[in-house]
């Protein structure tokens, strides 16, 4: 696992290269993408290198980690609607080669087929990650097993409080979601994770330095064979 420790638009800069390398090194890349605030800035700047003729995203697939349960696409905090109006629109992409889980409909058989979508791809040849503030990656929350697959989970209270600050009321936030598994993750060739400010400082702690348990999900990535975490001084700050 390598650590940088960066400013924001350091974070955003070094990332978007990772993700420009891997495209303009592979026929066919496959990419694994997240949702949440901290990818933005890296999707902006695809955007822009995609704008400038940089990269080309004509031969690329992507799958994303995650969708709440109960939200249709055009909702606007489903996470389809945010990959569509924070990146697909905006870049050179064939929108049918862009797979967001489902939420809503036949989303369990669609669940089922996900894992095996990505095998018939070629499998992820990199993966960006965000983290819950109790550790979670995509929704894999606290004591989901490490050999899981894409599956339907419930959310903590912890998470639909962190994420009801995205809707009118928390009432509005969906208690279930669908979700790529930590296996699914693990399986990614590449991992590039990225974690700003306090709120995340324990979950990063639990990254780098704590056990690898199932109770801090993220801390099987200490395994993966080519993990980057990406962070700003205070989410490092518990770790120095
Ligand atoms: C949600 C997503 C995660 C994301 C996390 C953090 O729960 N399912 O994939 O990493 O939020 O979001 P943010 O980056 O907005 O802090």
């Amino acid at each position: 696992m390598i650590v940088k420790v960066l400013k924001q638009a350091d974070i955003d800069s070094q990332m978007a290269e990772e993700f420009i390398k891997v495209i303009n090194s592979k026929k066919h890349p496959v990419l694994g993408l997240a949702t949440g605030t901290s990818p933005l800035g890296v999707y902006a700047n695809l955007v822009k290198a995609n704008k400038e003729g940089r990269v080309s995203f004509k031969n690329v697939t992507t799958f994303n980690l995650d969708e709440y349960v109960g939200l249709e696409g055009t909702h606007n905090q489903s996470y389809r609607y945010f990959m569509n109006e924070n990146l697909f629109n905006h870049i050179d992409i064939d929108k049918s080669k862009t797979n967001v889980l489902l939420g809503v409909g036949d989303y369990v058989s669609f669940m089922k087929k996900y894992d095996k979508m990505i095998e018939e791809a070629g499998g992820i040849d990199i993966q960006i990650l965000g983290i819950g503030s109790d550790g979670h990656i995509a929704f894999n929350e606290p004591g989901t097993p490490f050999d899981s697959l894409t599956h339907e989970t419930a959310l903590t209270e912890q998470t639909i409080k962190d994420n009801s600050r995205l809707f009118n009321d928390i009432s509005e936030v969906p208690t279930r979601a669908v979700t790529m598994g930590l296996k699914s993750i693990m399986n990614a060739r590449k991992i590039i994770l990225v974690a700003t400010g306090k709120n995340k400082a324990k979950a990063v702690y639990g990254l780098i330095k704590g056990p690898i348990t199932e109770e801090m999900p993220c801390s099987i990535l200490q395994k993966h064979p080519d993990c980057t975490i990406y962070v700003d001084e205070e989410a490092y700050s518990l770790v120095k």
